[in-house]
């Protein structure tokens, strides 16, 4: 199936998340593998949006995220629980923006390039539910993040969780 997420130049940042969550929703719909799901959703964002690294870490076990599919790159293959952004993210089970990599205790640098950084928790939408991976997302720019990326990646992430029931 033929798809492009490339969008016109001249989108606001909430314009071009509206257009990309429409495409994504449709893009995924009928997907049941998860990790055909997370590479397509990994080349989707950085498609249209240009992140410099945007990829998934998953839990593996009760202490270790494993790094999943991603684009950018080579990054650690695993971060243990509470550590760095993702690991705190997962322990915290909350969406984590970093303005400035450098400003957050314990980040661990991937690559020396990445400034600022947004992580978003997965888990089913259920009560209580385990969070069972994160979306991380590097951006070589401080301060490149905001409400509005979290907004759009929250959807984009519900979108995905029911792949993991
Ligand atoms: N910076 C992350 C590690 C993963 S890389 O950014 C790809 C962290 O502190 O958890």
């Amino acid at each position: 199936m033929e798809s492009s997420f490339t969008y016109p130049e001249n989108l606001t940042k909430a314009e071009r998340y509206v257009r990309f969550c429409e495409d994504f929703r449709l893009f995924m719909d009928g997907e049941t593998d998860l990790i055909a799901a997370l590479s397509n959703t990994s080349a989707a964002l950085r498609e249209a949006f240009g992140f410099f690294w945007v990829g998934f870490y998953l839990v593996k076990d009760e202490q270790w995220l494993t790094l999943g599919p991603f684009q950018g790159s080579t990054a650690c293959s695993r971060i243990r629980r509470g550590r760095g952004v993702c690991g705190t993210a997962w322990d915290q089970h909350r969406s984590i923006v970093v303005p400035d990599v450098d400003a957050f205790p314990g980040h661990i640098a991937c690559s020396s390039l990445s400034r600022s950084e947004i992580v978003i928790p997965i888990a089913v939408p259920t009560p209580d539910a385990p969070v069972l991976g994160v979306l991380d997302i590097d951006s070589d720019r401080l301060s490149a993040f905001d409400d509005t990326d979290l907004q759009g990646l929250e959807t984009v992430v519900s979108i995905l969780s029911k792949l993991f029931l």
